[in-house]
């Protein structure tokens, strides 16, 4: 495998989704991890990322150069590139030439990274940096350069380490991906072995191991991708000996418990649906502050869980979805964010239940997730489906939450998503929903006088949920669903669009 060190790069997650995208298994670790503490014997290559800080800032990252020793093949991106350089006696140019965006480098070598194009080739790269090498550091070479980066890329072979100013692993450095593909298959060796086909041969074997011939798991589903995947897994390694529930909260979409429970029987898991309703609409009832929502969801989620648990003794295994971007410990170099939202908090259970956990993504990212979906001949709709916020429609009705509001929302809902699934758009959007708004204004039907409530449309593109950008859809479509709602849904008699990119707004409303 590939290590990847981060020094708290935007990018560092989209470096180990390049290397296993040439399939090769890659994890990413702190900066300040000690190398002597880790099992290096499957390490085929370390690749130092970018980071925010400059190498000879008093507070850069900590990093122990005993990783410069491990005798891998090293890439430095960047930041990481300016630590090698360091190291090695460089000298470092600040701020002068700083360069952020489009650039173009010249190969001055056709040998490591490069060796897929001939000397004096140019490539479009990515650069964003504020230091640069500017005097090579003792024992290097350099193999690209740019204006305003003589030295945008050096190596020194007999050191086993290579660096690129710019960052190979963004879509800007369209040639980056045939360089990382140079240092993970040829420089560091690795083969192209990280498959789904393997992967879900290897965890079938490590679950069965972990459980054993005997106990039984249990695995509380909601319908999306991750849990559903994850329990189709399991279920190849435990068959009936994996219990799987489907919480209805009542906050789902239109007909969302029927769906999913079809869906989830369809694939052959043993799964049964516990009918809380009354119990969610209960707990909402009055409340109308977004945070006091979600803590209720969140505390009733767990009730539900236990008592489920309580009726099955002899369940010892808990499955659970986590992903890799949940686990990756990074570094901290802006210290803790402020909490916006208090996510994840249905199904994210206290630490203090008597289970172990089998987690079979906690390594994997969601794309990776999808395509062992297929390789699992799961059907497209569950494995396209777009997310779902663990509060459901709670946190999209604005104010209190009563079940005809919700049924309200539902209807509205199910519309615009099935205008949006008719116009081929569902899969390109990140996410489509509507918002019911706390707000009644005066419209008028027929010949009647209206005082309804008011309903968003929220259409968004992202790739990760972290920031996103509304979309532009098409007029003949906002036009459709407006009409569609305002003479199908009673209780609803105007539709407005929702323009605000995160951030500064979030992609929920609550
Ligand atoms: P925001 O609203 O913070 O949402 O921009 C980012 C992404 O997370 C989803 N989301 C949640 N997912 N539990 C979840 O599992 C939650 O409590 C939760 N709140 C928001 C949201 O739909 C978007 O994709």
């Amino acid at each position: 495998m590939i290590l990847i060190l981060d020094f708290g790069s935007q990018y560092t997650q989209l470096i180990a989704r390049r290397v296993r995208e040439l399939a090769v298994y890659s994890e990413v670790r702190p900066c300040t991890v000690d190398p002597s503490t880790l099992d290096l014997s499957d390490v085929k290559g370390v690749i130092l990322s970018g980071g925010p800080s400059s190498v000879t800032d008093t507070d850069a990252p900590l990093f122990n150069p005993s990783w410069f020793d491990v005798g891998v093949p090293i890439l430095g991106i960047c930041y990481g590139m300016q630590l090698m350089a360091h190291r090695y006696g460089a000298t470092l140019g600040r701020g002068a030439s700083r360069e952020y965006g489009p650039s173009t480098v010249s190969v001055e070598r056709s040998s490591g990274l490069f060796k897929s194009w001939s000397k004096s080739e140019r490539l479009a790269v990515w650069m964003s940096h504020g230091d640069h090498v500017e005097k090579l550091p003792e024992g290097f070479v350099v193999s690209a350069s740019s204006i305003g980066a003589p030295v945008a890329a050096m190596e020194s072979p007999e050191r086993k380490m290579w660096a690129l100013q710019f960052h190979p692993e963004v879509v800007h450095t369209p040639e980056g991906k045939t360089m990382l593909k140079n240092f993970v298959h040829d420089i560091a060796g690795c083969p192209a072995d990280w498959t789904p086909e393997n992967f879900i041969e290897q965890s079938i074997k490590k679950i069965s191991t972990q459980v054993g011939s005997e106990a039984h798991a249990i695995c509380a589903l909601s319908g999306g991708v991750d849990s559903t995947v994850a329990a189709v897994l399991v279920a190849r390694a435990l068959g009936k000996r994996l219990h799987c529930f489907f919480v209805d909260t009542g906050l789902g979409r239109k007909n969302e418990s029927s769906t999913v429970m079809t869906r989830l029987k369809a694939l052959d898991l043993n799964v049964e649906m516990v009918d809380a309703r009354d119990r969610f609409f209960a707990g909402l009832k009055g409340v109308t502050d977004p945070e006091q929502k979600r803590k209720i969801i969140g505390r009733l989620f767990i009730e539900v869980f236990e008592e489920r648990a309580k009726a099955m003794p002899y369940a010892s295994h808990l499955v659970q979805g986590t992903l890799y971007p949940d686990v990756i410990e990074s570094v901290s170099v802006r210290g803790p964010s402020a909490t916006i939202k208090t996510h994840h908090n249905v199904g994210g259970l206290p630490d203090n239940l008597k289970f172990s956990l089998i987690e079979p993504f906690r390594e994997l990212f969601k794309d990776e997730v999808r395509a062992l979906g297929r390789e699992l001949d799961m059907p497209e709709e569950i494995l396209q489906r777009q997310p779902f916020p663990g509060p459901g429609l709670a946190v999209r009705v604005l104010g209190e939450v009563t079940s005809e509001r919700v049924r309200v929302l539902q209807e509205a809902d199910h519309i615009f998503l099935e205008e949006v699934r008719a116009e081929g758009l569902y899969s390109s959007l990140w996410q489509s929903f509507a918002v019911l708004l706390p707000v009644r204004s005066v419209g008028v039907m027929g010949d009647g006088r209206t005082y309804e409530e008011a309903l968003a449309l929220r259409a968004v593109h992202s790739e990760d949920g972290m920031t996103a950008d509304w979309a532009y859809l098409p007029e003949a479509l906002l036009r459709r669903v407006s009409n569609r709602i305002v003479n199908e849904v009673r209780g609803i008699n105007r539709v407005v669009l929702d323009i605000s990119s995160k951030p500064p707004a979030t992609i929920e409303w609550e």
